[in-house]
């Protein structure tokens, strides 16, 4: 089973110095409002993935007036112990370690801790753009396939390098479509790769959250999880040269997989307009559930569980099945966030578990 054990945390967020030991599948974290449970979890997720959950912005991370941050995790996975050292300075390139040997690129280590978060704003997911949902595909599909991580960062380079030439000025030079046609050619190669992965992973995914959506609502509304993609009706080929001059006239690349979704329905409607909170937040968690699954049967192993905030959102039976889905079907480490310590505990005695309880 992998567990993180102890995690020390310096100028972190709202963190000056603390450590934090936990021992066990189940741990509960309690304190009153802004005393650190949602930075604790990040730091924990920090370390599984070389950024923070919520904020891409490196400073931000690091505590008011400080120069930098050091956070240090201790994992174990069947008995392997993994030390993870992360040193961030404003000024530096970011240090981090696995057993004291330093990474040359962070994005080997993604893979190595696989974590999964529920957090409150998560709700975007369903209810915001499409951004959010190809990064989550990217995010569960970056941890389980080295060859899918590749080919998403040299896709988004050579993106970038397109784009960036559709958008320089041609009143005096003559525009190149041979160039075009090599970042095409380059781009093809990654997509094609891209593609079939996220067309297999949606199809898996779409199976399970249907059977965790009703798992959690105990209700027959039948819910659709579709791939949207400008690649499920013609080639990426095709598609770029149709669009050559749609694109030079934009000055971007109007098609390909940086455009693709995931649109939910539920009766034939759109989700997103038809749906209550609820039946929101039930949607929410079905996803990160199958995410939770999906990553559990590829790997071998659960990832870490993170949930912040986890009884805020909804009513006590779909709680009470997701609670017994979390904490005593899986037999992964689960890591909860909460005002109340009583409610923990309720929860803890009501499902008979064995859980810590970290006060801050
Ligand atoms: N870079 C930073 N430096 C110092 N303090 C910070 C930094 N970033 C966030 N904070 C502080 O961290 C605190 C918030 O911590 P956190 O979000 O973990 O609280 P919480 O316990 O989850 O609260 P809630 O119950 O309201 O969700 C705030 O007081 C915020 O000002
Ligand atoms: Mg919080």
């Amino acid at each position: 089973m992998l567990s993180i054990k102890k995690i020390n945390i310096t100028q972190f967020k709202n963190y000056e110095s603390g450590r934090f030991e936990f021992d066990g599948n189940v741990v509960g974290i309690c304190g009153k409002n802004g005393i650190g449970k949602t930075n604790l979890l990040d730091s924990i997720y920090y370390c599984c993935f070389t950024k923070s959950y919520f904020s891409g912005n490196e400073n931000m991370i690091i505590e008011n007036g400080k120069d930098g941050f050091r956070l240090e995790g201790s994992f174990s996975n069947n008995e392997v112990s993994n030390k993870i050292i992360c040193i961030n300075k404003s000024n530096a390139k970011k240090e981090f370690s696995l057993n004291d040997v330093p990474y040359d690129k962070l994005s080997q280590h993604i893979g190595l801790l696989p974590c999964v978060m529920i957090a409150p704003d998560d709700i975007e997911l369903i209810n915001g753009g499409s951004e959010l949902r190809r990064k989550f595909m990217d995010t569960v599909l970056c941890q389980l396939d080295k060859n899918y991580m590749q080919s998403l960062i040299h896709y988004n380079k050579i993106l970038l390098q397109r784009n960036s030439y559709l958008k320089k000025d041609f009143s005096a030079q003559k525009f190149d479509y041979a160039l075009l046609d090599i970042f095409d050619e380059q781009l093809i190669e990654h997509v094609n790769i891209i593609y079939a992965k996220r067309k297999t992973f949606t199809n898996e995914l779409a199976q399970l959250v249907q059977e965790f959506y009703k798992k959690i609502s105990e209700a027959n509304e039948a819910i659709e999880l579709v791939y949207e993609s400008h690649l499920n009706e013609q080639s990426l080929a095709d598609l770029f040269k149709q669009n050559r001059e749609r694109d030079r006239m934009l000055q971007r690349t109007s098609k390909g997989i940086h455009r693709d979704d995931l649109q939910f329905s539920m009766h034939q409607l759109q989700f997103k307009n038809i749906a209550s909170q609820g039946q929101k937040k039930s949607l929410l968690f079905a996803m990160k559930l199958a995410e939770y699954e999906i990553i559990k049967s590829t790997k071998g192993f659960s990832p870490i569980l993170l949930l912040d905030d986890f009884f805020e959102k909804l009513d006590e039976n779909r709680m009470n099945n997701l609670l017994k889905i979390v904490c005593v079907e899986n037999q992964g480490q689960v890591i909860i966030t909460d005002t109340h310590k009583s409610r923990l505990l309720n929860v803890f005695e009501k499902l008979q578990i064995k859980g810590q309880i970290i006060e801050l």
